[in-house]
């Protein structure tokens, strides 16, 4: 028993997720672990080998070969996807808009969730994605649902990119909109507020708060489970 625990933040895309576990895990000196580059680098594999979601059969052969790696690195986390670097790849658009349809298969999650909980063995794991804290980590001592709303979430992306790309800040609300709800009616882990979840509504609340507010918690669950 190292006295660690692990904590599971579940929510939106944009919610704030990744940068508030990233904050968290390093002022408590914990491992983050950002389960959505997983099925990001697998979707940026096969779009790469032009497998579409479709294909069941043929995205999880592959799968099952496929060797992910987070690296922890200095400000997060390093992707690499069969010894290749792929940190920046798997945030474009291109990847963004189709991730949610590979994300459905039930047989890829199984897979990913299976390395994940592996990952978290060993407590001290912020973990974010959708269905941390209801499939992959139950037991996490720790569980955060995050939330703001749509606008905010889409002008928190919008002053994100690059001012090459086009996109209007309307436009990407409504990819926003439809990935959360692939990600929310899916039928295998949607994403989902787990029962016992504390829910944080972001909308107005600045990063160092939020993760004030989370590493509070933490402490005070700690002093709970006395350890
Ligand atoms: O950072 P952002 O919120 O844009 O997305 P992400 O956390 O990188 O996740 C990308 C996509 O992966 C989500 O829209 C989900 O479809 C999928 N995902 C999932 O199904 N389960 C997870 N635990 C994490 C991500
Ligand atoms: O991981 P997730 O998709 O939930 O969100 P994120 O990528 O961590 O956060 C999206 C953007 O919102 C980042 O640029 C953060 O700096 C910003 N953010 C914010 O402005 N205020 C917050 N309370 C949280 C995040």
């Amino acid at each position: 028993e190292n006295g660690k625990l692990n904590v599971a933040i579940d929510g939106p895309a944009g919610a704030g997720k990744s940068t508030v576990a990233r904050r968290v895990a390093s002022k408590l000196s914990y491992v983050y672990v950002d389960t959505g580059a997983m099925y990001r680098a697998v979707t940026y594999y096969m779009l790469r080998h032009e497998i579409k979601p479709e294909e069941v059969d043929t995205v999880l052969a592959h799968v099952r070969k496929l060797d992910i790696e987070l690296i922890p690195a200095e400000g997060g986390q390093k992707v690499f996807l069969n010894g290749e670097e792929v940190s920046g790849p798997i945030r474009s658009r291109e990847v963004t808009g189709v991730v949610s349809l590979y994300s459905q298969i039930e047989d890829l999650r199984h897979h990913l969730v299976e390395m994940q909980r592996k990952m978290a063995l060993r407590k001290g794991v912020v973990m974010d994605g959708r269905d941390i804290g209801t499939t992959v980590l139950p037991d996490a001592e720790v569980k955060i649902f995050m939330t703001a709303s749509v606008r905010e979430r889409a002008l928190r992306r919008f002053k994100e990119l690059d001012k090459t790309e086009e996109v209007t800040l309307d436009q990407l609300e409504r990819e926003i909109a439809a990935r959360d709800k692939l990600d929310q009616e899916r039928e295998v882990s949607p994403l989902r507020q787990a029962e016992d979840a504390f829910v944080l509504d972001t909308t107005s609340m600045s990063i160092d708060e939020v993760v004030e507010h989370i590493v509070t918690r933490c402490m005070e669950v700690r002093g709970e489970v006395g350890l």
